[in-house]
């Protein structure tokens, strides 16, 4: 088995022989072509890897490519941190202990090479063994990352009328304080908070960082929960194209602690797929298995699971 840097050429092969990893998640969704999937994902890594702005390996045995790894490091987490941040990506045709092994060494290199302190990955759950053995090498789980989708052929299956006292509305730039201060320490089950080695203001900067810009353009459509005129509760919305086909993606979503178990948050989701109705057929959402609270509320709203992962952190320091 030889391992060698990865090279444009190569991408071809990725996509045809670990297509079904790529794929995964959009697999059941009529209204997202493969093509469409396969072509963005072909398209980022050939510009990723021709700038530079990530580095792969390649394990080949008998002239045949087994496995990959690829590292991109992460600008905005980075940044935010204070930490240099990359994330790695690892597929093997068959799990294999020696060819993740030497994939895994020279990532390592090349991380330590660019002064990275912190690497982050996402396994799907389905290569279990994988994930065994990178806990074996020092990698720690840090969240169970659970994927949803709703397509506009299933119904939302609730009927609850919204209460008089409770408006749904647009936001305005002026509300950024309250949307601040509604998202500080809302998100403490996703991975940034459960690292222990990530200071918690880092964590929660993270969020408060994500809510602004998503004010500043990030998100397409911000909504906003007022009860008796106060900012109880928000939505961000998103429109992701992907080749020629498009999804939506729930990006954030918080209800104010005090004000929560009284379906604001059901009517926050229900006002968003209206929204969502207009100009995408599928819509996505996220949230880690811990999270029963926000996992109900999707799954009431019509949306069902289609992929859990885990995300590992391993520190280089
Ligand atoms: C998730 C969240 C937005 C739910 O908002 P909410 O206004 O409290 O939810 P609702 O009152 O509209 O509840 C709607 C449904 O969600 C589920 N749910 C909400 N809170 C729940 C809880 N604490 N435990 C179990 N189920 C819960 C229930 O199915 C509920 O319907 P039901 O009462 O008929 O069973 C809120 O808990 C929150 O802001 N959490 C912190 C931020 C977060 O985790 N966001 C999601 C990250 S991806």
């Amino acid at each position: 088995m030889k391992i060698s840097e990865l090279e444009s050429s190569d991408v071809d092969d990725i996509i045809r022989i670990f297509e079904n990893q790529f794929v995964y998640k959009f697999a059941e969704d009529p209204h997202i072509s493969r093509e469409d999937i396969l072509t963005t994902i072909w398209d980022d890594l050939i510009c990723n890897l021709s700038s530079r702005t990530a580095f792969g390996y390649k394990a080949v045995y008998n002239s045949k490519l087994i496995g990959v790894a690829i590292l991109k490091p992460s600008r905005w987490d980075s940044e935010i941190l204070g930490i240099n941040t990359t994330k790695i990506s690892v597929f093997v045709k068959k799990y294999q202990k020696s060819v993740v092994d030497k994939l895994l060494t020279v990532l390592h290199n090349k991380a330590v090479e660019n002064n990275i302190q912190l690497i982050f990955t996402r396994i799907n759950l389905n290569n279990i063994f994988l994930i065994q053995h990178l806990l074996s090498q020092n990698y720690f789980l840090a969240d169970i990352l659970i994927s949803l989708n709703k397509i506009e052929e299933r119904e939302s299956v609730v009927d609850i009328k919204q209460p008089s006292n409770l408006i749904i509305e647009d936001v305005k730039m002026e509300y950024e304080e309250k949307l601040v201060d509604i998202t500080r320490s809302a998100y403490i089950y996703s991975h940034y908070y459960t690292d222990t080695l990530i200071h918690f203001e880092k964590a929660e900067k993270i969020y408060i960082e994500w809510i602004k810009n998503s004010l500043r353009g990030y998100a397409n459509k911000i909504l906003v929960a007022k009860q008796n005129k106060h900012i109880v509760g928000y939505i961000t919305c998103k429109v992701i194209p992907i080749g020629k086909s498009r999804y939506g993606l729930i990006d954030l979503i918080a209800v104010r602690k005090s004000y929560q178990q009284k379906d604001i948050g059901l009517h926050l989701i229900l006002s968003a797929l209206k929204w969502f109705s207009n100009h995408v057929r599928t819509v996505y959402v996220t949230t880690q298995a811990q999270n029963i609270a926000a996992i109900r509320l999707y799954e009431k709203t019509g949306f069902r699971i289609v992929s859990s992962e885990a995300t590992l952190h391993h520190w280089l320091v």
